[in-house]
């Protein structure tokens, strides 16, 4: 089967060439984006993912021309046109298409497009088996609440993880350990578990989110939503990273350095196990 996209609600083929010159997508990174995942033809947590693609929509001034049951229906659509069961459906939305300038266009009409990628239907090696990650300065801009198209700062972030056999760079800024290119960072102390509070400098991540509101609690663990540095995650006995993509991935490494005796920790263990049983009962795994 050929390879699907969406555009404004119609199904295309993924290589057409659909991305107008002056999209200000394209020329200024003017949109917003979201990724969920589908698993067993199921979209996973995808409520919450739209809440949070319409608060990056008014944060930006960018007018919400789909509800969110015709942004369902998008969803279905694409998993049912492509016949994918497993894999990730990529959301964008931008302020459209007008002549360059900087400022906004006073009528412009947004753009929706959408794709789906197929994927495996068993967690990622990483996910099994954890990976190092590389404290790395966070060069971002001040806004990382809102899931914009500018990604260049995490991009080449990545890369640099990448380079150093890390699966994510951690980021840095001004000492504190803020979150991973795409991903939120977590540490075990005492059997307390740490993240960097929301705020402007951090995603807000739906797994994140899933976490501290239902996972965390249901294992009567204690969270700390509290900035700490490079040292005391240094020092922490475990370590993980939180995203739709990611899953939970344990962190083995920082920077060479183990976290805790280097293995998978058995309180990463235990949330990774509890995510993957939300999974199965939300998209009918089992
Ligand atoms: C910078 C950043 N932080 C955190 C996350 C995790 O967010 P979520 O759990 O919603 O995928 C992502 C996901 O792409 C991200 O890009």
């Amino acid at each position: 089967m050929k390879p699907i996209g969406l555009l404004d609600g119609k199904i295309i083929d993924l290589n057409e060439n659909v991305v107008p010159m002056e999209d200000r997508g394209h020329q200024f990174g003017d949109g917003v984006y979201e990724v969920t995942r589908v698993y067993n033809g199921h979209c996973f947590a995808l409520k919450p993912h739209m809440d949070r693609l319409y608060r990056s929509l008014r944060e930006l001034t960018i007018p919400a021309v789909y509800t969110y049951e015709e942004l369902a229906e998008f969803h279905e659509l694409l998993i049912k046109e492509s016949g994918i069961t497993d894999g990730a459906i990529y959301l964008q939305i931008t302020r459209g298409v007008a002549p360059r300038a900087h400022g906004f266009p006073e009528t412009v009409v947004p753009r929706l497009t959408m794709s789906i990628r197929p994927g495996s239907a068993t967690p990622s090696k990483n996910v099994l088996e954890g990976g190092k990650g590389l404290l790395i300065p966070d060069e971002r801009w001040l806004r990382c609440d809102i899931k914009s198209l500018n990604l260049l700062g995490n991009v080449m972030g990545k890369q640099k993880a990448k380079d150093a056999g890390c699966v994510e760079g951690i980021q840095v800024r001004d000492g504190i350990v803020t979150e991973g290119t795409s991903s939120n960072f977590f540490v075990v102390k005492d059997e307390v578990v740490w993240t960097h509070p929301r705020c402007n400098l951090i995603l807000t991540g739906i797994t994140r989110t899933i976490l501290i509101d239902k996972i965390l609690p249901d294992l009567g663990l204690v969270l700390v939503e509290k900035k700490f540095d490079e040292a005391f995650a240094k020092s922490a006995q475990e370590a993980f990273i939180t995203g739709t993509n990611s899953e939970i991935i344990p962190i083995l490494a920082l920077s060479r350095q183990p976290v805790g005796n280097g293995s998978i920790g058995p309180i990463t263990s235990k949330i990774r196990d509890a995510y993957w049983a939300l999974i199965d009962e939300e998209c009918k795994r089992k």
